[in-house]
């Protein structure tokens, strides 16, 4: 009797929930007036119950994963997304460049982390209005610089914010295109800055600084994995290094606590991704594959920035539909 209070006890300790004032005081969240955090605070409850119900769930052995509180539990589902979303319009010429192709090797690993090399950069934040899709992309080119020339650097998202598109806002959907311009744009352009001398402003400002002397890394070219195809995607993940992807979120990712990801309702198709991240490592835990995710919301979300999402079951939310790495 002792022993099972005590598991209950500890359960409910693992997901007990703050209360609003102490999610208010952890995440330094101030609101212009009492209307606005009063409508804030309904949400967070509104969120408070569905994390509630899911990590029921998750007790009961139903789901693979559970969520929790971060410092996004007072927005919407929408407005996580919106926030995070970037786009990319203009035209570039793509595929002018000799397209390398990776050749799957036998010598593949079952399990990899990028992060025991110590060649993944510390986890960004975009914070509101910024654009996935060129932190993905920074963090993807900074890995396989940190891989391939053994050196640390931080390259410059508003380099690639103000000059791959410059009509770039904070409402559209993640542009199908993004991925390849963005590459593109670095191999054409002949490289990217570093971010102390262009650094973040977390908003598009439109015109692009770029300054050829304050270059950071270069690439020659890059590749796609083969539309979901999830072997491809570990062989390029587990023998060259990181890989951007897309795909799509839905409230439970925003709040991902532990275990692996699974969204019975994903789409795999790449009509509707809303989100772009970095691949740098894959694995298996407690019987479920997973890929594991460097995401750019800050430390809070996830564990420590990270995701962990399911891995061989049928291309869950098309992770491996548009994925995209380059060769330096
Ligand atoms: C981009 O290319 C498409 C198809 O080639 C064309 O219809 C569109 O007008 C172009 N957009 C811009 C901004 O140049
Ligand atoms: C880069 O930084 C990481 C940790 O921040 C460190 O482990 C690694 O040795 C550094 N690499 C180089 C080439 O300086
Ligand atoms: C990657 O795929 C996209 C979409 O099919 C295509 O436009 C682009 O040229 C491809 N890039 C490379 C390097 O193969």
């Amino acid at each position: 009797m002792k022993w099972f209070l005590l598991l209950i006890v500890s359960i409910s300790a693992v997901f007990a929930s703050p209360d609003w004032d102490s999610f208010k005081e952890k995440h330094h969240k101030i609101y212009k007036n009492e209307k606005e955090e009063n409508y804030r605070k309904q949400i967070f409850l509104k969120n408070l119950k569905v994390i509630e119900e899911h990590n029921e769930k998750y007790a009961q052995g139903l789901s693979t994963y559970s969520v929790g509180v971060n410092n996004l539990a007072d927005l919407t589902h929408e407005e996580i997304v919106f926030w995070s979303q970037g786009s990319s319009r203009r035209n570039l010429s793509v595929g002018s460049s000799p397209i390398p192709k990776f050749i799957p090797r036998d010598d593949v690993p079952e399990s990899i982390d990028w992060r025991d090399y110590g060649v993944v950069t510390p986890i960004a934040n975009q914070e509101r209005c910024m654009s996935c899709w060129a932190f993905a992309i920074v963090a993807t080119v900074e890995s396989h610089v940190a891989i391939y020339e053994g050196r640390n650097v931080s390259l410059s998202v508003q380099n690639l914010v103000d000059c791959v598109d410059p009509t770039f806002d904070c409402m559209q959907d993640l542009d199908p295109k993004a991925l390849d311009n963005t590459y593109q744009y670095i191999i054409d352009n002949d490289g990217i800055d570093l971010i102390e001398s262009y650094p973040n402003e977390y908003q598009t400002v439109g015109s692009c600084r770029f300054k050829r002397e304050n270059v950071g890394a270069t690439i020659k070219a890059y590749a796609n994995i083969t539309e979901g195809d999830e072997e491809e995607l570990k062989a390029v993940v587990g023998t060259v290094g990181p890989v951007t992807v897309t795909f799509t979120t839905d409230f439970a990712w925003d709040f991902y606590h532990k275990g692996v990801y699974y969204n019975d309702d994903c789409m795999n198709t790449d009509e509707i991704f809303n989100h772009a991240a970095v691949v740098v490592g894959y694995g298996n835990e407690d019987g479920e594959d997973y890929w594991l995710v460097k995401n750019s919301w800050g430390t809070y979300f996830g564990q420590d920035g990270y995701i962990k999402m399911a891995r061989n079951r049928d291309n869950n939310c098309g992770i491996a539909s548009r994925a995209r790495y380059p060769f330096m």
